[in-house]
């Protein structure tokens, strides 16, 4: 056996180098190196890269035209929501990695898609971080009966292996992949080399044998996956659990998705018996929505396939800095500086000697333009101390000349407004102008341009 080599590894972006460095090269962070031990006792890591879905004895280039398309197998997980993010379900022998914070509900997920999968199929649940009583805790609460899951409290990566040969799981569950170790990599559980080889040979066993598996990944204080991005790299979707601890409600987003889109999301609530999912995701977004307030305006985007309906808020106060400062939380910077550009310059608002906070409230982020409109129409409310209407929905692109252009999916959106009991919306001229639109119990008010909308603005009654 050779004597170990050691590396600097670092923690942020798995960049190596044989020597210390204070910053890393890389990524340019500093005081992120730290030493590892490279070498493993039996094989070289070289020797087992995941095949995708070939062994590698028999990789040989194919003629294109003989390539065939994949038809995969999916099962669903039991969670409507989870299932629309992957997909339409969980891919066999796919491997998942499931992120987010602490105590955000990552293992409540699991169990209930253990308990869900494992009607039918055989599941094996292990476990590096709890108990067998606290993991039975836990699954009582949340009704769990288990018919074939299997439950495995080991962080040895070596006996889960071989626990799995014995048991043959069609799905395997790992919470949490930073807290399993091989006895054949030196350095110590949770570090890079242990976490990027651990999850290496769960992927090629996945690939190999078909198993579909999920991997629940830790996250830093930055808020990426702990350990090296190859982790993000090497597995077929990265999911995010996303939502504040202290509310009920959680967000699931694909940020990566080889079998799916990664534009829809998936909406829970979390109760004393698990998570529930949320099938109307806009009623919960609106609900406890301030009445008869400037600042405020309702604002539809399109999350995949679905219309959501949530409110941004603006506040908009007279500056005591230099430079005035411009705060926004689920809106993308630039679009904000934009969208101030052209009130400042078409329509002479003041917003240079005004402080800009902007939220879009839920926690969810917006990156469509057709919300343009709706956040102009919120800085103008705040900035005017004028009000747009409760029952108002505003959608519309703004364009540098102050113009509105069209959006994608319209009635689509003013149908899921009318559901939720709104009865206006400013909607772009351009959609309408070949064939008007008609929904039930909305009057829909088209715009040509941004000014146009000050008109349906109100004095606030007291
Ligand atoms: P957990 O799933 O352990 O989070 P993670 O694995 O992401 O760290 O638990 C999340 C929190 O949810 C925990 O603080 C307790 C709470 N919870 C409920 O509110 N209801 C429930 O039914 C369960 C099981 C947990
Ligand atoms: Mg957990």
């Amino acid at each position: 056996m050779k004597s170990p080599k050691t590396i600097y590894v670092c923690t942020e972006c798995g960049a190596q180098s044989p020597k210390w460095l204070g910053k890393c090269p890389h990524c340019g962070k500093w005081n992120t190196m730290i030493e590892e031990v490279l070498q493993i006792e039996s094989e070289k890591p070289s020797a087992r890269r995941p095949s995708m879905g070939s062994s590698l004895s028999d990789n040989k280039a194919t003629a294109y035209q003989k390539l065939t398309t994949p038809a995969y197998m999916r099962s669903e997980s039991g969670l409507g929501e989870l299932d629309r993010v992957l997909g339409g379900g969980l891919v066999l022998g796919s491997v998942v990695l499931l992120s987010g914070e602490p105590g955000i509900g990552k293992s409540t997920l699991l169990m209930q898609i253990s308990d869900a999968l494992g009607q039918d199929r055989k599941v094996l649940y292990v476990s590096g971080e709890e108990s067998g009583g606290q993991l039975k805790l836990r699954a009582e609460r949340l009704g769990v009966t288990g018919e074939h899951l299997y439950v495995l409290t080991e962080t040895n990566l070596e006996k889960i292996l071989s626990e799995a040969d014995e048991i043959k799981p069609d799905v395997m569950i790992l919470d949490s992949i930073q807290t399993i170790y091989s006895d054949k990599i030196n350095s110590a559980p949770g570090s890079i080399t242990q976490v990027r080889e651990c999850a290496l040979t769960f992927i090629n066993k996945a690939k190999a044998e078909g198993i579909s598996m999920l991997l629940v990944g830790h996250v830093n204080k930055e808020g990426g996956i702990a350990g090296p991005k190859v982790l993000e790299h090497m597995v077929d979707a990265v999911l995010y659990f996303e939502g504040e601890r202290q509310q009920a409600y959680r967000i699931i987003r694909a940020v990566k998705n080889r079998y799916g889109s990664t534009n829809e999301i998936g909406v829970f609530e979390m109760t004393d018996r698990g998570l529930d999912e949320v099938a109307n995701p806009s009623e919960m977004l609106l609900s406890g929505r301030p009445k008869n307030v400037s600042g405020n305006c309702a604002l539809c985007s399109m999350e995949g396939t679905r219309p959501l309906i949530a409110e941004v808020q603006a506040l908009v106060t007279p500056t005591v800095f230099p430079s005035p400062r411009r705060t926004s939380n689920g809106v993308d910077y630039n679009r904000v500086y934009l969208i101030l550009a052209v009130l400042e310059k078409r329509l002479g608002l003041k917003f240079y000697q005004n402080d800009v906070y902007l939220n879009v409230v839920g926690g969810l982020s917006i990156g469509e333009p057709a919300a343009d409109l709706a956040i102009a129409a919120a800085m103008i409310s705040s900035l005017t101390d004028r009000i747009v209407p409760d029952d108002l929905l505003v959608i519309g692109e703004l364009g540098l000349a102050g113009e509105i252009r069209a959006v994608s999916n319209l009635e689509q959106r003013v149908r899921e407004a009318a559901r939720l009991g709104f009865t206006r919306a400013i909607v772009p001229y351009r959609n309408t102008e070949k064939r008007p639109l008609k929904v039930e119990g909305m009057r829909i008010i088209p715009v040509r341009g941004v000014y146009e909308v000050l008109k349906e603005l109100k004095e606030p009654t007291i």
